[in-house]
């Protein structure tokens, strides 16, 4: 079977869900390769319509085009990250080398380590079925595309090694192979290592010198949001400064605690987004209920906030929506009352939130998360959120 390729179009990307669909398992175990910020909601609904429960959003590299969701689609699916090692993306929860493999379900991926496009830069193969219906896909990211190949004059790139990776990696692999490439800026979806060996306008019938010498005569412009959206993707696309209001999105991590402002921040679908010291004044002035929304595992385990209405919006393991939250929501707020939505990162509790408001609820979402983003060495606790700013809980 082909994966489900899905395309991005204001940045040309290709994004690819993996899973078996001869499955017995429900739901069926899936990974995304290159998933894009904007489309996570598309993305998770193909998750939904298709009944698959992500364990791996994985990265080719770091992006310079477009700001991946990876981390955001691990907290609102309960998935792992997993990105090349060389990449520099230290939010990831697993940093690959050459030939790991990443399993789903019965079926894993291989990775391969693919440099040029970027000094990390991976491609990953999956070899799906046996015999008859067996069938080799290789994901190729930015290093080969179709007819192509992604540019190598910034970010760590290197044209030889970039010849190199295509001939003496991809191009070993058999030529019936499908190449399912980062991008495309033709309207094209898929090719083969054998179509790519005898007409990539790139490649084909060039020697190393000739393509390192082709290669540094394109002149590209600097891709739009190479300066926001490298830094973001290594780290997994979660914003750890954007919340703070002590300046600007710049402000670095070191600064300690900053404060974010006492006001409801505007939202779509929900009264208003809090900050953790707000929602607290308004819970202990009893203006407002705290409802903390996390599955039981992580209050278990991670810890607890004592009085706080304890309501799962999905459940570990699977991160499956709890059928009892409608019921449980409404029983749980008084009329008259607002409820303060806390997850783990201020992420989960935003469809909570918005659940709750169609429900008739005065429903705001508590910023940060009881634990915040993680920081640049993926711990979390470090930078933002309810423990970090000094509120109660407790451990057990
Ligand atoms: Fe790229």
């Amino acid at each position: 079977m082909n994966p489900i390729q899905l395309f991005d179009s204001a940045s040309s990307t290709f994004t690819y869900v993996l899973f078996d669909e001869s499955s017995t398992e429900s739901p069926r175990p899936a990974i995304i390769i290159d998933p894009v910020d904007d489309q996570l909601e598309r993305d998770l609904e193909v998750l939904r319509h298709n009944n698959l429960k992500l364990v791996w959003a994985l990265e080719t590299h770091a992006h310079a085009d477009h700001i991946t969701s990876a981390g955001r689609l691990a907290e609102h699916a309960g998935a792992q990250t997993a990105a090349p090692d060389a990449c520099g993306i230290t939010t990831a929860s697993k940093l690959l080398v050459d030939g790991d493999m990443l399993h789903f379900g019965s079926q894993h991926i291989t990775a391969l380590h693919t440099p040029g496009h970027t000094a990390g830069s991976m491609s990953f193969v999956w070899e799906h079925g046996s015999d008859s219906t067996a069938q080799t896909h290789a994901f190729t990211g930015d290093t080969l595309l179709i007819g192509g190949c992604g540019r190598s004059d910034f970010q760590s790139g290197s044209a030889t090694a970039l010849y190199n990776s295509i001939t003496k990696v991809l191009f070993s692999m058999p030529g019936s192979t499908t190449v399912w490439p980062g991008h495309d800026y033709k309207g094209q979806t898929q090719s083969t290592i054998g179509a790519e060996k005898v007409g990539n306008a790139r490649v084909t019938g060039r020697s190393l010198e000739e393509f390192v010498a082709l290669m540094g005569a394109l002149d590209l412009p600097k891709p739009k949001r190479l300066e926001e959206a490298v830094p973001a993707n290594q780290r997994s696309g979660l914003a750890q400064t954007v919340r703070h209001d002590a300046g600007d999105a710049n402000t670095p991590l070191s600064i300690g605690k900053a404060k974010l402002a006492d006001a409801v921040q505007p939202a779509d679908g929900y009264a208003g987004n809090v900050s953790p010291q707000l929602a607290f004044d308004w819970w202990q002035s009893g203006d407002a209920v705290l409802v903390d929304i996390r599955t039981d595992a992580e209050r278990a385990w991670v810890g607890f906030i004592p009085g706080a209405v304890d309501l799962a919006w999905k459940q570990w393991p699977g991160m499956v929506m709890n059928p009892a939250y409608d019921d449980g929501i409404v029983a749980a707020i008084p009329k008259g009352k607002k409820a303060v939505f806390l997850c783990r990162s201020g992420l989960r509790s935003v469809p909570a939130a918005k659940r709750a408001a169609e429900l008739g609820i005065e429903a705001y979402n508590i910023l940060e998360g009881f634990e915040g983003d993680p920081n640049t060495s993926a711990h979390r606790n470090q930078v933002a959120g309810w423990r970090y700013r000094g509120l109660p809980w407790r451990q057990n």
